[in-house]
């Protein structure tokens, strides 16, 4: 009997790992491990959302029209260029779909955002992962590694799960030096947590270049993971392309209002921001200070950490992440993404943080025995 064959290039996918949500010992855990905000959404996002709940038998406003001219204003665009997604994981996915398939290169970064590979065998076209150097984008290995079949490059600024950013000078090189019918897609998920003047979020270049677009988020210091509210800008080829590709109804109607109340309530984000400074450093700090037993920490400017460990003996990162899971702390381990000597550890609240680097600690102790 013949069954159904699904395309080669879907079967080969190697599906999205996300973070664990929870441990065998069946107790609460504690989960650093999808990069998600500790202090949560802002209150008042979460009484928007509680208001609309007698209206689930609705469709959502299919345009996201609120939404897109809040985001307008927040940050001086053209609403008519901003495309609202089922997180910015769809936008990302579209992009692929728009502009690539089989035959067709997408271009990433070694040790870039796991999505991007799937994105790309999802619509036939062959990933390619360009070398980096100290897990940063080298943009001249980017553009050493177009080929006349290069349809997108996608590149996460600041990088997950790496933490790494290039700064506004690189990001113009980068541009510079792609064909022009190349679409760059500077992803930006992180864009709220850094405040380094040499950086530039993407929308500089969304705005005015052909083929920019820049995607944001509010699953991250936002807090609004379980919504699936993303965004994109660009120029209005583009953004037509994702509107006739996506979902009618792809912004759940909560979505929608949580992400409006969000965005009208600054302090919340300046106060995620500001635990995200302190707690950042604390972790980098103390992470480096267990130095001795050869584990160091890639700078990070995101609200997460790669730590790289000396794989010697039992000090291993697949042996520490056994133990934080057996001590109820669910991290990252990513040996899927070339990463095996490394564990990414979200930043949490003050007890999670503290707790995280005595249990740590504990592990190193017996690790050394
Ligand atoms: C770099 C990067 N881009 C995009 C996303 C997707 O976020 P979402 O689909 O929740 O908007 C993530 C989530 O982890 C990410 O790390």
């Amino acid at each position: 009997m013949s069954i159904p064959k699904p395309k080669p290039w879907i079967a080969g996918i190697e599906a999205y790992v996300p973070g664990k949500a929870s441990t065998r010992s069946g107790r609460q855990p504690i989960k650093l491990s999808a990069n998600e905000s500790p202090l949560g959404p802002s209150p008042k996002a979460i009484a928007a959302m509680a208001d609309i709940q007698g209206q689930a038998h609705r469709y959502p406003d299919p345009a996201s029209t609120k939404l897109r001219h809040k985001i307008a204003e927040r940050h001086g665009l053209d609403p008519e260029r901003v495309v609202c997604g089922t997180g910015s994981d769809e936008l990302l996915h579209l992009l692929a779909g728009g502009y690539a398939t089989v035959g067709d290169e997408i271009l990433y970064v070694r040790h870039g955002f796991s999505v991007y590979p799937i994105a790309s065998h999802r619509v036939g076209a062959t990933p390619i992962a360009a070398p980096d150097r100290n897990y940063r984008c080298d943009v001249d290995a980017v553009l050493q590694s177009v080929t006349p079949r290069t349809r997108v490059v996608f590149l996460a600024n600041p990088n997950n799960p790496t933490g790494t950013y290039i700064d506004e000078g690189d990001v113009r090189r980068l541009h510079a030096g792609l064909r022009t019918d190349i679409v760059l897609v500077l992803d930006a998920a992180y864009a709220e947590y850094i405040d380094t003047p040499d950086y530039m979020c993407g929308l500089k270049l969304a705005k005015t270049e052909s083929n920019v677009v820049t995607t944001r988020t509010f699953s991250k210091i936002y807090g609004l993971a379980a919504e699936r509210v993303g965004w994109a800008y660009g120029p209005l080829p583009i953004i037509d392309i994702l509107n006739r590709t996506r979902a009618p109804f792809n912004v759940c109607s909560t979505g929608q209002v949580g992400a409006l109340a969000a965005l009208d309530d600054q302090d919340w984000i300046a106060r995620a921001k500001a635990h995200n400074d302190i707690w950042l450093k604390w972790l980098t700090a103390e992470i480096n200070g267990l130095g001795n037993y050869g584990l160091a920490v890639v700078p990070s400017v995101c609200n997460f950490i790669l730590v790289r460990f000396p794989q010697l003996g039992d000090c291993t990162a697949e042996a520490a992440n056994t133990w934080l899971l057996e001590h109820d702390y669910i991290v990252r381990w990513l040996p899927g993404q070339g990463l095996g000597d490394c564990l990414r550890i979200t930043v949490g609240t003050e007890d999670q943080c503290t707790g995280l680097v005595a249990s740590l600690r504990m592990f190193l102790a017996q690790a050394k025995q």
